[in-house]
């Protein structure tokens, strides 16, 4: 399930998520553990640009198309799809699982409460990508400023940190920012790890995060 899948196949050449998908469930469903284990796989796709969703559609149709498993894209602002998100979660059968990627642009249609009702049935799990770099370095303003342009970053902030924003300021170390979202994350029996991506852009380096959250560890 890939929530902001984004246009598949960039200019350069590059593949995006949607593809990188599609390339590993084709080579699953001609693997021989496949063939002697088979498994429904359902691969959901959502953008809000539907030039997107198109483009991924054509790249799919023109390199071997979808057989052997099922595959739809939506169109929707992520603030209405996350409705749809959760009963599709909770009406899955017990033995089946969902993986949801979450690449959004920025963070502002990131809430700790949809993380929290998206796993609450213990057979989700999340790969979160946030601007860690970008939300540090705004962490101070965002405190002190009611301008809209840290709304997003305020919400955030309070959701995770609630009555305890002392703790976080844009001067602390980048991993221990990370730390301290990861370790908020750590609710309901979830399992939360982070890896990071750094990118060198002129002087200065920026910080991805990587949230991947597990429930109940017992089965894994
Ligand atoms: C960082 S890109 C995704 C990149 C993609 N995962 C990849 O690997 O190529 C973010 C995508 O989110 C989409 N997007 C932005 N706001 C959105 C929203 N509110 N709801 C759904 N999609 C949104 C954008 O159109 C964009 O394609």
């Amino acid at each position: 399930m890939d929530a902001f899948c984004g246009k598949g196949e960039y200019d350069d050449g590059g593949i995006g998520s949607p593809i990188e998908t599609f390339n590993s469930i084709q080579s699953i469903i001609s693997s021989n553990l496949y063939l002697t284990n088979p498994t429904k796989i359902n691969h959901i796709v959502n953008d809000i640009n539907k030039d997107n969703i198109e483009n991924v559609r054509n790249y799919i149709d023109s390199h071997g198309g979808v057989s052997g498993w099922n595959y739809k894209a939506y169109n929707h602002d992520f603030e209405d799809f996350k409705t749809f998100l959760l009963d599709l979660v909770n009406s899955q059968s017990a033995n089946s699982r969902t993986l949801i990627f979450l690449d959004p642009y920025g963070y502002k249609n990131i809430d700790k409460s949809t993380i929290v009702d998206l796993t609450k049935n213990g057979r989700t799990e999340i790969v979160l990508w946030l601007p860690i770099a970008n939300m540090k370095r705004f962490i101070d303003k965002s405190k002190q400023s009611d301008e809209a342009a840290f709304l997003p970053l305020k919400h955030f902030l309070d959701a995770f940190f609630p009555n305890q924003l002392g703790e976080v300021y844009s001067k602390m170390d980048v991993f221990e920012f990370i730390n301290k979202i990861k370790d908020k994350l750590k609710i309901n029996n979830l399992y939360a790890t982070s890896y990071y991506i750094e990118r060198d852009s002129a002087n200065f380096i920026v910080y991805s995060l990587l949230l991947l959250i597990i429930l109940d560890m017992k089965k894994y």
